[in-house]
């Protein structure tokens, strides 16, 4: 039978990064992936470039920046494993990047080049890859555990869980995590699916229609949460990087507030050119100022009709709390066949947060998505995988 000291299950970004760390230490390691390729949601983020860290998070706006039912969990890995360090790691292999807005890293060439570089990285170390390998079981025997995999049982002294979430399964997403820290008496904080676009109910779709495809930088607000960043309307409701962001905090029922023209004082301005203007009709004055399938949207949401002329100050007022304060309720998000990540999952109270080992199985270890972490968009979920990679790599 084989053996090995560190059986990694799932060769994502968190698995391949705690391979190579395990490794590097002389650890005799195997990762195990069912699929034909690793690192598959690698290669698709980012629109191919990957975004791979955010410059701009720092231990004080960590908690804020990644949801968790115990926000300061992740402060210990993300303090020892800093976007600084995978910068290094990248800029070490030639590999070049970009920031794009709000500190987000993108390399300039595919996003393969990372995979790329994790596998060589793992192979140097060497740490063992098996792909197309399915695993049935994981057990306890002795000190140790034995993984029976369709390539026939490996035991092992450490098994670090990487299984990612269950977002976009056609890509190769499972449960197998959660069950894994289910047998093993793991508790699960309550998974959905986040970073994913929200959807309307029919009567609201029939009213947006025709603004699908539209996209502006708006102010989203749900609550005391609120992000600056484009929306986009769809065929079945709200998506754009604000609505990805604002889904991580949505509940069915909540209803949020979006200012679509932050900044600008639209209904002063049409108060200004009622008098000069106001034969055109409320839309096409409002049409200066925004897209005209929005103003006529607007303009329908407050109910008014007519001539700027013809709008008292009340009017304005109406068209005012349209454009800055419109309130909508979608019903449903698309779900995990188009979400980014996975919140929640296995609970941060069951782990050790400097070395991600379940507190009550030594040995076992569960890093990246597939544990109760989930960063905002923005490179903020991949320095969640590397950093929680590295902690477990550094002791498993
Ligand atoms: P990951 O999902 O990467 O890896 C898990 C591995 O486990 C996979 O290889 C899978 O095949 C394997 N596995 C699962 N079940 C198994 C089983 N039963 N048996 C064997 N193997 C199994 N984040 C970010 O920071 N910047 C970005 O640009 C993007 N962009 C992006 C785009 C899209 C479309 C998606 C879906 C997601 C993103 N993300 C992102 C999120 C990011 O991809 C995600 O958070 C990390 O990949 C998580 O890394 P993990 O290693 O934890 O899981």
């Amino acid at each position: 039978m084989e053996k090995c000291d560190v059986v990694i299950l799932g060769a994502g970004a968190a698995g391949l990064m705690a391979g190579i760390e395990a490794a590097r230490r002389g650890r005799s390691v195997r990762v195990l992936d069912h699929a034909r390729r690793p690192g598959e949601k690698i290669r698709i983020s980012g629109g191919g470039r990957c975004n791979f860290t955010n410059r701009l998070l720092t231990r004080q706006n960590a908690t804020e920046r990644f949801l968790s039912r115990n926000p300061r969990f992740a402060l210990s890995a993300l303090s020892r494993y800093t976007p600084a360090d995978f910068i290094a790691r990248l800029d070490a292999a030639g590999i070049a990047w970009h920031e794009k807005h709000l500190g987000q890293l993108f390399c300039d060439g595919k996003a393969t080049q990372i995979i790329d570089l994790l596998l060589r990285d793992l192979r140097a170390a060497g740490g063992e890859l098996s792909l197309e390998t399915s695993i049935d079981r994981v057990e306890r025997e002795g000190e140790g555990f034995l993984v029976t995999t369709s390539q026939g049982p490996i035991r092992a002294a450490s098994v670090i869980v990487a299984t990612g979430g269950k977002s976009i399964p056609k890509m190769g997403a499972s449960s197998l995590g959660y069950e894994i820290a289910q047998r093993f008496g793991l508790e699960i904080v309550e998974t959905r699916p986040a970073l994913v676009p929200l959807t309307f109910a029919e009567q609201d779709l029939a009213r947006t229609a025709p603004l699908s495809g539209l996209a502006r930088p708006v102010d989203l607000r749900l609550g005391k949460t609120h992000f600056a960043e484009d929306l986009l309307f769809t065929h079945r409701g709200l998506s754009g990087p604000a609505i990805l962001q604002i889904s991580s905090y949505w509940r069915e029922g909540d209803t949020l507030r979006v200012d679509l023209a932050p900044g600008d004082d639209i209904a002063g301005a049409l108060a200004e050119q009622r008098d000069a203007a106001g034969r055109q009709a409320l839309h096409n004055a409002l049409a200066r100022h925004l897209p005209e399938k929005l103003a006529q949207f607007v303009v329908a949401e407050a109910k008014l009709k007519g001539r700027l002329a013809e709008q008292s100050n009340k009017d304005l007022a109406k068209l005012d709390d349209q454009i800055h304060r419109w309130q909508v309720r979608p019903v449903g998000s698309e779900g995990y066949r188009t979400a980014e990540v996975t919140l929640g999952g296995v609970s941060t109270d069951a782990l050790d947060a400097k070395t991600m080992e379940a507190k009550q199985v030594p040995g076992l270890y569960f890093i990246g998505e597939v544990v109760d972490v989930t960063g905002w968009l923005g490179g903020y979920n991949f320095q969640w995988a590397w950093a929680s990679g590295w902690a477990a790599g550094q002791v498993a």
